[in-house]
């Protein structure tokens, strides 16, 4: 694992997107894995600023992690329409080459298999950019996850739909269940990139990223990837032991 820390969630952006730039310029055909939350959102208005100065999404292929269970493409607080207005309407990428698992799909099994296929057929995630969340989720794999797990049908935990409740009007609207890559499908990506910015993530970080490997914090499992990058600004790596240069 790389960890690098920066000053400020602007520079962390910067430097999340820069790497995703380099991967696209060497790959054209990249297939990425993206993330939603807060977390990426300053990374994403980084690569369309690269995009208006050139940078070129028309072969790139993408995969988001999740979906809330209920929520139709068009719902405003669904995954699926975040990604259409923070990224997808401003680069030029095919919209044929957006997966996004389907929240309101009828046969959730068959679809989550279809999505692991779909991901197997193009040749894997080349690059999976994944925020944490306040539980140490990745993806919604809660804690207690198996760590094996595959794309599938999952409950939020708790904390989640507390946290996600700003996003809301009220917290009973927000969405009990989800569907999400499993952590066996994100481990599968052959590079990682976690984001995790503030205060708030300063606790989860030094467990996930020093503490032991377990269900119980489903992120911990990248301390056994063979290429993640750790990007953190100085308040989410605050509680970190070990020292980091900046
Ligand atoms: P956030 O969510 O970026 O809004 O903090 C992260 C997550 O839940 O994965």
């Amino acid at each position: 694992m790389k960890i690098i820390i920066k000053k400020t969630y602007e520079e962390l952006s910067k430097a999340a997107a820069d790497i995703i730039k380099e991967a696209i310029t060497k790959k054209p055909n990249i297939v990425l894995g993206l993330a939603t939350g807060s977390t990426p959102i300053g990374c994403y208005q980084e690569l369309i600023k690269m995009h208006k100065e050139g940078l070129d999404f028309s072969k790139v292929t993408t995969f988001n992690l999740d979906e809330y269970l209920g929520l139709a493409a068009d719902h405003p607080q669904s995954y699926n329409y975040f990604m259409y207005e923070n990224l997808f309407n401003y680069i030029n990428i095919n919209h044929k080459d957006i997966y996004i698992p389907g929240g309101t799909t009828k046969n959730v099994e068959e679809s989550s298999k279809e999505y692991e296929k779909k991901i197997k057929e193009v040749g894997g995630i080349d690059l999976q950019l994944l925020g944490i969340g306040s539980d140490g989720h990745i993806g919604f794999n809660e804690p207690g996850t198996p760590l094996d797990s595959r794309t599938q049908l999952v409950k939020l935990a708790e904390s989640t739909i507390q946290d996600n409740s700003r996003f809301f009007k009220k917290r009973e609207d927000v969405p009990k269940f989800a569907i999400t890559m499993g952590i066996q499908t994100i481990f599968e990506a052959k590079k990682i990139l976690l984001l995790a910015s503030g205060e708030n993530k300063a606790e989860v970080i030094s467990k996930a990223l020093e503490g032991p490997i377990t269900p119980q914090i489903t992120a911990s499992i990248l301390q056994k990837h063979p290429d993640t990058i750790v990007i953190l600004d100085t308040a989410a790596a605050s509680k970190l032991k070990k020292q980091y240069q900046l």
